[in-house]
């Protein structure tokens, strides 16, 4: 679904892709996270670790590829969320509350389920938690494409994800 997002995308986009996988990140333990906080309270936030969050603050198109996994997405890239959310950098908070600092008018997410929510929406905490993001960070829009079912007996696996990214293609070129 990726691939036919980025394929479709207007070449006016300067992509930069961030494979997760190889990133070595961590979760916020221990030294890593009272670094971190340290960090944050002098305000050294040119900090090399905190690039990733510069990175995606001064994104103008921020799209998340992942499968739900437990009912949300891989902790991975819950990792990367936390790496991303640094007061100063991507957010702000004032007097009226918290505001989102990034740049990007539109996120989108292309996921694969292996069954179906629609039922049962409340059950799906992927698309909403990144949807919940999206104003937190103060992106535009928000725009969710999911291939779902794809583990359900009965459902036709490829027409579903030929479906999908169809879809992804057709949002890809609308930006
Ligand atoms: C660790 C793990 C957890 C999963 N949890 C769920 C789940 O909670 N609900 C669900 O519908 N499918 C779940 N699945 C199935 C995946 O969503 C499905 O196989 C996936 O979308 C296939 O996409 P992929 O081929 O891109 O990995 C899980 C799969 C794995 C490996």
């Amino acid at each position: 679904m990726a691939d036919a997002f980025f394929a479709a995308l207007p070449d006016a986009y300067e992509v930069t892709r961030l494979d997760l996988m190889q990133e070595g990140l961590g979760p916020l333990v221990g030294e890593y996270f009272w670094e971190r906080e340290r960090l944050i309270q002098s305000g050294e936030l040119s900090h090399d670790r905190f690039r990733y969050a510069r990175q995606l603050a001064r994104a103008d198109l921020v799209v998340f590829a992942a499968p739900f996994w437990d009912l949300g997405f891989p902790a991975l890239l819950k990792i990367y969320i936390e790496q991303v959310s640094v007061d100063g950098i991507t957010f702000g908070c004032d007097a009226r509350g918290l505001h989102g600092l990034c740049r990007a008018e539109h996120c989108v997410f292309l996921t694969t389920r292996g069954g179906c929510y629609k039922a049962q929406p409340e059950l799906e905490q992927g698309s909403r938690y990144l949807d919940a993001l999206h104003t937190f960070f103060g992106f535009g829009d928000y725009t969710c494409v999911a291939a779902d079912g794809l583990d359900s007996e009965g459902v036709d696996a490829s027409a579903v994800l030929e479906k999908a990214c169809r879809q992804a293609q057709e949002l890809a070129m609308s930006l």
